[in-house]
């Protein structure tokens, strides 16, 4: 197996979360499910593990909506995916395709298009083409798969307004309570909290999510990580004086995320390096230390301000803090250590709610007796290197 960080991996090199994925089937048959985690823990690749291998009586529509920037492409997406997807499907003897041509819908090129205008064209056409496909599809269940929904949102939010990332999310909403045989799985590296917050503030009071089961993606169990790291030193064909130890210092190392081991990996490999426990160590610390943020963890402080606006020194003054404290900290001595650092930080509630933002973002973690700290230790590691703490 070679490494292959952030690539489109084959489907049986896709390691684990064989638990996650029984667990994400038997759910969808009551509830869809929204399924949010960092960037790069593997939410992508267990969406195409379970494409590839549906239980039977599921139909699965997988897409990719990072790139979608407006309510019109999704709609049109959508049925172009639908259309496509059903050969068997005539074009004019459904609704949506009827609808789609009846309205003044083009295609040129392939790109399907819908009349410029007013009126809200799109929300007819996402319905029937949901309608359509349910009704086609019988008895089999029919789930979308829609990757990264969060930046879609976001993205209609600028380009659009407030008012139509509202109206996708209560058709959505509306969808799924009228189809009962239809489910989504939305996934997505942005919380969908921080989109509703900034809805919340335009006066949107729905709860357009509260029909949908929460599910977090973790990094992979440790034994399946160190599967992972030991198949990609084989693959590469890295010298090592003890696989084992090799394999389990780069699962470790990597916080057990895949794509850091593939990237520790690539990175030896690159180096001319063996696989070794102390080599793993000096390599993860030079990726860390690097100018060039090869991993991009700078994410994690640069979105701190559109994460927490207004309170963004305050975010800063707790990770830091609990970036260099050597056990998790209870609210009381965060709360007094902040005093100290701002005297205008007088505000226990505030506290309280940031910490459960940071929780709720995958910043933190919490013990059992409710005291806080670095969820990744990795992520904590470069956090203290990159602020100089
Ligand atoms: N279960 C897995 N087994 C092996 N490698 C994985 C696994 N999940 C993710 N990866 C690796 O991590 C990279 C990022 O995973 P991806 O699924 O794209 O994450 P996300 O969608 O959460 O950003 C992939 O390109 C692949 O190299
Ligand atoms: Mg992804």
């Amino acid at each position: 197996m070679k490494s292959n960080p952030g690539g489109q991996i084959p489907v049986d090199e896709i390691l684990g979360r064989d638990r996650l994925i029984a667990d994400l089937w038997d759910t969808l048959h009551r509830l869809s499910v929204v399924m949010t985690a960092e960037r790069r823990i593997g939410k992508t690749s267990v969406l195409r593990k379970m494409q590839a291998e549906p239980p039977a009586g599921w139909f699965v529509v997988s897409m990719d909506l990072e790139r979608v920037h407006t309510a019109n492409e999704f709609a049109t997406a959508v049925f172009d995916k639908v259309r496509d997807g059903l050969s068997r499907w005539k074009q004019t003897a459904h609704s949506a395709g009827k609808f789609f041509s009846d309205i003044g819908g083009t295609e040129i090129a392939g790109v399907l298009k819908l009349p410029e205008g007013k009126d809200r064209h799109w929300k007819t056409l996402l319905t029937r083409t949901v309608d359509d496909l349910v009704t086609h599809q019988r008895p089999n269940r029919l789930v979308f798969f829609w990757d990264e929904m969060p930046f879609m949102l976001q993205s209609i939010r600028h380009r659009e307004g407030e008012e139509t990332a509202m109206e996708i999310l209560d058709v959505l909403r509306s969808v799924r309570q009228e189809a009962a045989d239809f489910r989504m799985l939305v996934t997505g590296s942005i919380g969908l909290h921080h989109v509703l917050s900034r809805l919340k503030a335009a006066d949107y009071t729905n709860a357009p999510f509260n029909d949908m089961y929460d599910v977090e993606v973790t990094p992979l169990e440790p034994p399946d990580a160190e599967e992972l790291a030991r198949r990609l030193i084989a693959g590469e064909g890295l010298p090592s004086s003890d696989r084992g130890a090799a394999a389990r210092a780069i699962a470790e190392q990597g916080d057990c995320f895949p794509y850091y081991i593939h990237s520790i990996v690539k990175r030896l490999k690159s180096s001319g390096l063996a696989a070794e426990p102390g080599v793993v160590a000096a390599t993860v610390t030079s990726q860390l230390n690097s100018p060039d943020d090869p991993w991009e963890l700078l994410h994690y402080r640069e979105r701190i301000p559109s994460y927490y606006p207004g309170d963004d020194s305050f975010v800063l003054a707790i990770l830091d803090h609990l970036a260099t404290s050597d056990r998790p900290e209870p609210v009381a001595r965060l709360f007094a250590a902040l005093q100290t650092q701002h005297e205008a930080f007088s505000d226990r509630e505030r506290l309280l709610s940031l910490l459960k933002l940071l929780h709720r973002d995958h910043y933190l973690a919490r013990t059992p007796e409710g005291h806080y700290t670095f969820r990744f230790p990795l992520i904590r590691r470069w956090w203290a290197l990159d602020r100089g703490l």
